[in-house]
């Protein structure tokens, strides 16, 4: 299975750190973010790994981490021409899933965990989607599941009022199906094809699992959330080692 970076978004949140640097090189703790994403697809074994990115600060991915290699990683690169939300920037890997089922991760989310079992049963034996759950203390700015039994029934995106403690975080994996998906959604009322809507899809097909993330994860797209992903990074993950196998 292959796997997806999208690390798009202006980073309006995070100005001015993000002027002239994109959100997913700033640094946390030893490292620009996406070090980080890039660990927990490599650390499932996923080696080939398109990066999406806006136009702005595009070429500096490029530089930092040219073909992957020096990571033993096989690294592409494509471009979002304009913010169109990340269902939008997850079709264009289309091509490069080459029909087979994909990864992705959001340029920003670093977790503690690493999710070794879970992809390679999902590349194996499960079809359809399988989101990555977290209880939090400020669920209204994510995507917040209703939860009956061992089911997700809905999801909605930023609700006022969530009707649970949990986030859907930025990790999810789908089947080939997902590029139909995304070809008939329509813009939200914030004028972007959200990924909750494809989440929304398999969710109503019956298809769609989720994990409970144990250990931390941070959305770090915000200046309380980068500082405690410096902090948390510091104590619990030290070094990266992408020399794995
Ligand atoms: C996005 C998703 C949201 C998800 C979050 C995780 O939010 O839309 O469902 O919970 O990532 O980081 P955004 O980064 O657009 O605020």
């Amino acid at each position: 299975m292959k796997g997806v970076i999208i690390a798009g978004g202006t980073g309006s949140r995070l100005m001015p750190l993000t002027k002239v640097v994109n959100k997913s090189l700033l640094p946390v703790w030893k490292y620009p973010i996406i070090y980080y994403p890039l660990y927990t697809l490599a650390s499932a074994g996923i080696k080939d790994i398109l990066i999406i990115s806006g136009t702005g600060h595009a070429g500096q991915f490029l530089e930092l981490l040219g073909s992957g290699k020096d990571l033993g990683l096989n690294l592409s690169y494509t471009i979002q021409d304009k913010p169109g939300g990340i269902a939008e920037a997850l079709g264009l890997a289309e091509d490069f899933a080459d029909n087979g089922k994909i990864a992705a991760i959001l340029g920003d989310n670093i977790y503690q965990d690493k999710f070794k079992e879970e992809i390679k049963k999902f590349e194996i034996e499960e079809n359809g989607a399988r989101v990555f759950l977290k209880k939090v203390d400020d669920p209204e700015r994510f995507g917040v599941p209703e939860i009956e039994g061992d089911r997700i029934i809905k999801i909605e995106e930023k609700p006022l009022m969530p009707i649970s403690p949990y986030a859907v975080t930025g990790l999810y994996l789908y089947d080939n199906r997902v590029w139909d998906v995304i070809k008939k959604l329509k813009p939200s009322d914030r004028g972007e094809l959200e990924i909750t809507d494809v989440n929304n899809f398999y969710i109503e097909d019956g298809t769609m699992r989720f994990s409970i993330v144990n250990g931390w994860w941070v959305d770090a797209g915000t200046f309380p959330s980068l500082l405690k992903a410096n902090v948390l990074a510091a104590r619990d993950i030290k070094d990266l080692d992408f020399h794995l196998e």
